[in-house]
């Protein structure tokens, strides 16, 4: 099958490009390279896939003739939208960026999957929609209509958006809400490698909220494990669904949301200590209050992921961590 995927230079979308070639598709990825962060690692996720089935487009997805253009020259099957300006701390400096890449990028995604007849758009949601949310674990049948931040803003739009176009013209979509993924190749403006970096250069560590913070910490075999098997799961119309017996991550509508995540919080101060063991360094640490758009754990209740595609992540902390240091001793300190 041909694939789209979008944000192929990124964390995700590079793992995700590199195994759907890996099983004999062909993937044309695009992404815009932007300096959100280090853009070496984003060139070296995309030198690393180097196969002859997958081809790199560089361009915006903000790009409203050029989206057009892209989806007309190439007759894609299936898409996977992994681009979007990430971070929800960086949404409180820079909005607008937000705007750019996931609501106009969005939708200029979404209108290709209008145009083109594509089996199935598999999208990045992300668990930061539970916003204020108390109850745990946080299920998909919640209401997610309390964000704390813009970029959780986004991300709820965006299944907003979906919902719209799938009831509109029939297109199945599956919005897929992450938590905290993990592992090598990972984000620079994630705490691990953050915390990772400062340790080896032997600064201090800034811990929020005094470090009584729980993350539902996913690591990236296991989130690319469920987007490749859940890619094959196309949603159909339940035409019985009401608003008032259904829920809200179903419908009438060929859509579905699915919480992608471990399933089992971890304490801050336990993934720093899985940490401090792998790198062998004993950490100072810099004890915070709670950054504004924050949220105090994250828990995901997987059971419709489970139902839907017979997995369960099941990378434990203490050997993804283990796999990031070691990743980035090779690529940093080598
Ligand atoms: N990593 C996580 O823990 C996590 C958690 C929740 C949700 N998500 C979501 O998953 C998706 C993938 O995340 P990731 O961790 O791989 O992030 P990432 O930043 O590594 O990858 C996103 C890629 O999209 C590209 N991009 C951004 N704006 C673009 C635009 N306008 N046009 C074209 N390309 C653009 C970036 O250059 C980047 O390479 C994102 O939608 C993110 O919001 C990730």
């Amino acid at each position: 099958m041909k694939y789209l995927v979008t944000g192929a230079a990124g964390f995700i979308g590079s793992a995700v490009s590199e195994r759907l070639c890996a099983q004999g598709h062909e993937v044309i990825g695009i992404d815009n390279i932007n300096d959100y962060y280090d853009i070496n690692l984003k060139q070296a996720r995309l030198d690393r896939i180097r196969h002859p089935a997958f081809r790199f487009i560089k361009i915006d997805l903000a790009d409203r003739d050029g989206m057009v253009g892209l989806f007309a020259d190439h007759h894609f099957d299936r898409v996977i939208h992994l681009a979007a300006q990430a971070g929800v701390r960086y949404s409180i400096d820079n909005p607008m960026a937000y705007a750019d890449s996931n609501l106009v990028g969005h939708l200029t995604v979404l209108e290709g999957c209008r145009r083109h007849n594509i089996q199935h758009l598999v999208y990045a949601s992300s668990s930061s929609v539970y916003g204020l949310n108390q109850k745990k674990p946080f299920a998909t049948t919640d209401s997610v209509d309390h964000p704390i931040s813009l970029y959780a803003a986004t991300k709820k739009s965006n299944e907003l958006m979906a919902h719209t176009y799938s009831h509109l013209y029939g297109i199945p979509t599956t919005g897929l809400r992450f938590f905290t993924v993990y592992g090598p190749w990972g984000r620079p403006d994630m705490a691990l490698f953050k915390f990772t970096k400062k340790i080896v250069d032997g600064e201090p560590i800034d811990v929020y909220n005094h470090g009584d913070m729980r993350r539902d910490f996913t690591y990236i075999d296991d989130i690319v494990e469920g987007i490749i098997r859940i890619q094959d799961v196309i949603p159909e119309k339940i035409p019985e669904w009401t608003v008032e017996a259904g829920t809200p991550a179903t419908s009438s509508a060929p859509y579905r949301v699915y919480n992608i995540g471990h399933g089992s919080p971890v304490k801050l101060m336990d993934f720093i200590e899985a940490l401090e063991e792998a790198l062998g360094i004993e950490a100072r640490k810099n004890l915070m209050p709670m950054q504004p758009g924050d949220v105090y754990a994250t828990y995901a209740d997987t059971e419709d992921l489970f139902k839907a595609i017979d997995y369960k992540p099941a990378v434990s902390v203490r050997d993804g961590v283990k796999a990031f240091v070691d990743w980035y001793r090779k690529f940093y300190l080598d």
